[in-house]
């Protein structure tokens, strides 16, 4: 990490970005503008919530699907509609890395740089997609075809060191592969991602991230959630686990009396609860011992692993608890953490 406090290098590094809003007038005035279809589309987004400014985060997603970044009329455009002011809007959208303060290229490419990545190639991958591309963090190519950044850890440490583009697994890649990839997209091809759904490009993730579908029908909806997802990497540790016998410690006792009873489920006809009939499902659906053994071990009926609290387990089988709400960032990928 050779860049200096300040540079736009310096502020990946840091976390701590400083750059302004592009608001030069050739800039906006290239700018697709947001219509009255994209005011009824907010609209819908805030109907989704108790209190209208929670939309605001997926707003700012669709203003990015139109305009490649949250322009000055994107944030005006919500401060509008959400009755916030432009600073409260600004505060957000300058928060997190994922919103953009330049116009974004058709892809963005985010190369991983944290310590696992970094430590198995992640930063000679983006010292080198950058001398092929020209350009550095956060900046785009002249051709206006892809954005590159610096990205903090992408949750994808297991198939270090990772690529994403549009936020799109590229798993386990090296500098010949990283670079490949880089050149087909300039020629405008959209190679597969390792796993997920299909490569679209930036505004069209930006659209899927501020909730509309950009598949034409339910059926290719469903293809492309249905990509493959979870793989031998990620799979790994659980099948060891379960050849091996192993398991968590068990709780202490001070541990266990802390720990109130889980609230039985209701009973349906034919027996079981809601949740273990789709345990059950689940396990008989997995193609292979490894996820045999991963929906085994998250199923309703398995015994409570020692060490882990019951009451973190939802009444529907997640390990989210009923009262506590999930966030409305959906992504939910650590780009968006910033220090
Ligand atoms: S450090 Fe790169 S995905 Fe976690």
């Amino acid at each position: 990490m050779s860049a200096l406090p300040g540079s736009y290098e310096g502020t990946a590094v840091t976390g701590l970005d400083s750059s302004p809003v592009d608001s030069t007038p050739e800039t906006v005035a290239a700018l697709p503008p947001l219509t009255a279809q994209n005011e009824g589309e907010a609209r819908e987004i805030i109907a989704r919530y108790p209190e209208p400014r929670s939309a605001l985060l997926p707003m700012l997603h669709l203003v990015q699907s139109v305009q490649g970044y949250v322009s000055p009329e994107g944030t005006g455009f919500c401060a509008r509609i959400l009755g916030l002011t432009k600073a409260e809007v600004g505060a957000v959208a300058t928060f997190y890395t994922m919103y953009k303060r330049h116009p974004t290229g058709r892809h963005l490419v985010s190369v991983c740089t944290n310590t696992l990545c970094a430590v198995l190639g992640g930063q000679a991958i983006y010292d080198a997609v950058a001398e092929d591309l020209g350009v550095g963090h956060d900046q785009t190519t002249a051709d206006g075809s892809l954005t590159l950044e610096h990205a903090e850890c992408l949750a994808a440490c297991d198939y270090a060191p990772v690529v994403t583009v549009d936020y799109e697994f590229y798993d386990q890649q090296d500098v010949e592969s990283a670079r490949e990839l880089v050149a087909a997209l300039r020629r405008g091809e959209k190679p597969a991602p390792t796993r997920g759904a299909p490569l679209t490009d930036f505004c069209g993730i930006s659209r899927q991230l501020a909730g509309f579908s950009q598949h034409a029908d339910a059926a290719a909806e469903r293809a492309a959630i249905d990509g493959p997802s979870a793989g031998e990497p990620t799979l790994i540790g659980v099948r060891l686990a379960a050849e091996r016998g192993e398991s968590a410690p068990p709780m202490d006792e001070a541990q266990q009396a802390a720990t109130p009873e889980p609230t039985p489920e209701p009973a349906i006809a034919g027996g079981g609860t809601p949740a273990a009939k789709a345990g059950d499902a689940t396990v008989a659906a997995a193609g292979n011992p490894a996820e045999k053994a991963g929906a085994a071990q998250v199923h309703t009926d398995a015994p409570e692993p020692a060490g882990r609290q019951p009451a973190e387990r939802g009444s529907d089988g997640t390990d989210t608890p009923p009262t506590r709400n999930p966030g409305a960032s959906g992504q939910g990928t650590s780009v968006e953490r910033e220090a």
